[in-house]
């Protein structure tokens, strides 16, 4: 797998951060902390970018799933590697993703963090391959959608290659 070109320049990436920042401040008017979930590994450039771009308090934990191996296609199996460190009973709670694909994965966190009873959970994704959605799922604040095409870059990897890159580009 090479890089064939540039899907999204960070400059577009970085809009569409602005506007999910947008999007949670005004839906997050509160002083009670918000517990900021990251989904490791895709999703740590877009998080440390989206939070400190965000008003109101929050405090960070993570959270490690995966449903691939080396391949660009799902097992359908999703499986916790990591969980989170803290309680989130009567928590807000927002889970912050890298890209929604088939859906699988954020389907599968979004009930197993809904068992614990948070006061709330939302749902937050930089990037939506929305025809490859295996299962009904809404996703509360989402960044670009793109085409079925497997994307790199921007913590985003291909066998664990390519997450450093600044730019999101189709591998092939
Ligand atoms: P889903 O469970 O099928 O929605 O897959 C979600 C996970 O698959 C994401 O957290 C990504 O880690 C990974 N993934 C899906 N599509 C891509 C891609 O195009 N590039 C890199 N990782 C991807
Ligand atoms: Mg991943």
């Amino acid at each position: 797998m090479e890089i064939k070109e540039i899907l999204i320049t960070s400059q577009e990436i970085e809009i569409a951060v602005d506007n999910i920042a947008r999007q949670l401040n005004e839906h997050y008017k509160t002083d009670q902390p918000v517990i900021f979930v990251t989904i490791l590994k895709g999703a740590i450039v877009f998080a440390s970018d989206l939070m400190r771009k965000l008003n109101f308090p929050i405090t960070l934990d993570f959270i490690s799933a995966t449903s691939y191996g080396s391949s660009t296609k799902t097992s359908g199996v999703v499986k916790i590697l990591k969980d989170l460190d803290t309680p989130i009973e009567n928590q807000n709670v927002l889970l912050v993703e890298d890209i929604v694909d088939t859906g699988l994965t954020l389907k599968y966190l979004k009930e197993i963090l809904m068992a614990r009873k948070p006061k709330s959970l939302k749902l937050c994704a930089l990037l939506d391959k929305h025809s490859r959605r295996e299962v009904d799922l809404d996703v509360d604040f989402l960044g670009i959608k793109i085409p079925d095409k497997f994307v790199v870059g921007y913590g985003l990897d291909w066998n664990e290659q390519y997450r450093y890159l600044s730019h999101i580009c189709v591998v092939g």
